[in-house]
């Protein structure tokens, strides 16, 4: 069977560029393959987090999983610091993974230029730590958003090298995944960018993010002047909220703004009063789903212990393969 994995920084609440991106298609595959889900928390120290951030934000998001439809009973849902294996493994595709290469890694440069007060190692080796919670459960799919592409990229790069260098064809390729399409860029609401913490907070829609909250947000959308000849282009604002409208409404409503938009006949009011309506009956069931989990504090700690488990049982058999292979033999 095909093993699948995934994974999300836990750096504050879950937006619909997570559950779009990569969350949903995840969902979609649990029941068919060898599933891992993680919360790659050693992936947030770059940004220097306190312990109590890293507590709570981690403790939500594993709730937000579950509420998102992640079955602990199908898939290993767990904290990537439960699974210390992983630091191992990345120790070893470091000493493969050359200063240019991770240098010209492109989240790497924007880092530096948003902080270029804290250009940290773990920066700079992000790419390997990924590559390393992919490779230490061999998967072959990676459900992602389009920002990560780069990194699969490189994962099936420090994969190969291993392979060559120890003669063995051990770790399988993986493939970036959005069920056989391309992979998706969620666009913020301020008009460039996509949906994230980097654009700012009131351009991103919260998976708890409260109905008040998402009319605010969607009322205050970049938009443009408004089209003044019949089928003309769309401005990237315009056009990232059509592209909102793609995941949230209905394959009609899209056609009347689309056909309001081509004659002229638009007003944006409107179509943001929709996107926002639509927007609510999408976020409103998940985020009571994710209030109901939280309150649940047992049920949190089970699924934590038990996706502990299995995934040290899987990480563990490939560490012992791969000491084997580098040559530390056990005497
Ligand atoms: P992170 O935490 O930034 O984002 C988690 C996932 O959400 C996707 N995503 C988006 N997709 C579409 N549109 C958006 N606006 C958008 N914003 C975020 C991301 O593509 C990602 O799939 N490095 C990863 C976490 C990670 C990981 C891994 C993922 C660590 N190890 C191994 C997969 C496999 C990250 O920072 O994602």
């Amino acid at each position: 069977m095909k093993t699948v994995l995934s994974g999300i920084r836990p750096t504050g609440d879950l937006h619909l560029g997570n559950y779009i991106g990569a969350l949903r298609n995840f969902v979609e595959m649990q029941h068919q393959y060898n599933c891992y889900f993680f919360i790659a928390d050693f992936h947030s120290l770059t940004t220097h987090p306190t312990p109590e951030n890293i507590q709570g934000n981690v403790r939500s998001v594993l709730a937000q999983y579950i509420a998102c439809g992640l079955d602990p009973e199908k898939a290993t849902i767990y904290i990537q610091s439960d699974v210390p294996e992983v630091i191992e493994l990345y120790l070893y595709l470091n000493m493969n993974a050359y200063l240019g290469e991770l240098e010209r890694c492109s989240s790497f440069k924007e880092k530096i230029r948003q902080h270029p007060d804290n250009v940290n190692a773990g920066l700079l080796t992000y790419p390997t730590l990924m590559a390393a919670d992919i490779l230490i459960h061999k998967a072959n799919f990676v459900p992602v958003g389009k920002d990560q592409e780069q990194h699969l990229e490189m994962a099936r790069t420090f994969g190969n090298r291993f392979n060559r260098m120890y003669g063995e064809d051990y770790f399988p390729e993986p493939q970036a995944f959005n069920f056989g399409k391309e992979l998706v860029k969620i666009p913020a609401l301020n008009g460039a960018g996509k949906m994230g913490k980097s654009e700012g907070e009131s351009s991103t829609i919260f998976l708890t993010d409260t109905p008040k909250q998402i009319e605010k947000k969607v009322k205050r959308a970049v938009t443009d002047a408004g089209p003044t000849e019949p089928n003309s282009p769309m401005s990237e604002p315009i056009a990232n909220l059509f592209q909102l409208m793609n995941v949230v409404s209905e394959p009609d409503t899209i056609v009347f703004f689309k056909e309001k938009y081509n004659d002229c006949s638009i007003r944006y009011g409107d179509l943001k009063k929709q996107l926002a309506e639509d927007m609510i009956a999408f976020v409103n069931p998940i985020r009571e789903k994710i209030e109901a989990v939280m309150a649940d504090e047992k049920n949190l700690n089970r699924v934590a212990e038990m996706g502990k488990e299995k995934a040290k049982a899987s990480a563990g058999k490939t560490i012992r393969e791969v000491r084997e292979l580098i040559g530390f033999k056990p005497y």
